[in-house]
């Protein structure tokens, strides 16, 4: 009797079952997709035109009918066209990515017509291949089970690249003079794991704070190449923050407009609050991108519709919308930097913007050899070749 017990226990098989489960389990999850390109903007670099934003909009409410999409938001981050989508399909789903790159590929087209500048930049492949992966459109993603409640931020950048998030992104997770919570609660207290992306070999890694927050920073603070990718709460492994890591200029081998990077997280109960995600943003660190994405400028935290890059096509911005996600919907946005209490940040910022602009061409407000490998500098140096004299 035993025996036959234990032969039909070994004849279930126990991977088919786990397969059903994480099927059945991904049905009550929810996806939360951003993904956004530059397809053309109004007066060089500047911003999204309203045709565009109407374009995308149509399309994702036709997916919502449809039931691929839960909900979703259309918006801009200066001269990027951003998606913010909720459905049931996952990370990396193909049928969310065809419907952001078709999306994207509308756009580009009614930017066209209307000669926008840099119509279709960012879309660097002729046809979608089953994901957006290297095809120029930046995503970030994050499947979870909601919580009772669950308040989410998107971070939305502008003349910037995904390193750009290092530093605001270690302190809400790992500075406890920045976030009270590291210390306060015991959900926290552990403290979170980053995976650290190293986009020039192509691989990642995984470091523990507090006790490996110096190895850390020994990999961010060079950001043009080690880039936080995903953060994770130590106790549970539960996903709090995603960023996109796509680097346009590695993908295509020139420069092509700044990566223009989006980011989630997710805030409360357990995780950062609101205003500790917030908190690192109050200072306007300096970030490459700018002006033909070769200058060193202050990241200024702005409300959406102050997201438009003047002066010497910046400073680089960011914005931060909040949802509140129910049943996989978007409650929301709250544009959380219109508000005056980052008012002396901006000040600072321009304080900041004035004094590198008095640089010019040289470095550190221009980017130094190694990140200018990637823009037209190249180009200008190697006229002067044939005047080399040996000394
Ligand atoms: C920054 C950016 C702009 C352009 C600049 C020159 O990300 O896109 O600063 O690099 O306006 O643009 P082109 O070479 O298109 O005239
Ligand atoms: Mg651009
Ligand atoms: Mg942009």
């Amino acid at each position: 009797m035993i025996v036959r017990f234990i032969v039909t226990l070994s004849a279930i098989d126990f991977n088919k079952i786990k397969r059903i489960v994480s099927a059945v389990i991904s049905m009550v999850k929810t996806t939360l997709s951003v993904i956004k390109a530059d397809v053309g903007s109004l007066v060089g670099h500047h911003v999204v035109h309203p045709e565009l934003l109407k374009v995308a909009e149509e399309s994702l409410q036709k997916a919502k009918k449809s039931g691929l999409l839960h909900d979703y938001r259309v918006t801009n981050c200066g001269d990027d066209l951003e998606l913010i989508m909720t459905h049931r399909k996952g990370e990396e789903s193909a049928e969310i990515h065809k419907l952001a790159w078709d999306t994207f590929s509308k756009a580009a087209r009614v930017a066209k017509d209307l000669g926008l500048y840099a119509a279709g930049q960012d879309l660097l492949s002729d046809a979608f291949s089953g994901n957006l992966k290297g095809m120029g459109p930046g995503f970030t993603e994050i499947e979870f089970e909601e919580r009772a409640s669950e308040p989410i931020i998107v971070f939305m950048a502008d003349k910037t690249e995904p390193g750009a998030f290092n530093l605001p992104f270690y302190k809400i997770f790992a500075d406890p003079f920045s976030s009270a919570g590291l210390v306060i609660d015991p959900k926290m207290h552990e403290g979170f794991i980053f995976q650290v992306l190293d986009v020039i070999k192509g691989h990642s890694y995984e470091l523990s704070t507090p006790e490996e927050s110096y190895d850390l920073l020994a990999l961010i603070g060079t950001t043009g190449r080690y880039i936080l990718k995903r953060i994770m709460r130590k106790s549970d492994r539960l996903v709090a923050a995603s960023v996109s890591i796509t680097k346009l200029s590695l993908i295509a081998g020139r420069y092509v407009g700044k990566d223009d990077p989006v980011a989630i997280v997710r805030a409360q109960h357990g995780l950062p609050a609101v205003g500790e995600v917030l908190e690192p943003f109050s200072f306007p660190h300096l970030v490459a991108g700018w002006m033909r994405g070769s200058h060193y400028g202050p990241m200024m935290p702005v409300a959406q519709r102050n997201a438009k890059c003047t002066r010497f096509d910046g400073p680089p911005r960011f914005v931060a919308l909040g949802f509140q996600i129910k049943d996989s919907k978007l409650v929301g946005p709250a544009d959380l930097f219109d508000d005056p209490a980052f008012d002396w940040t901006r000040w600072k910022a321009l304080e900041v913007a004035d004094y590198m602009r008095r640089h010019g061409p040289f470095m550190p407000e221009r980017l130094g050899p190694e990140e200018m490998e990637y823009t037209t500098l190249p180009q200008v140096l190697e006229k002067l070749k044939g005047r080399i004299k040996k000394e």
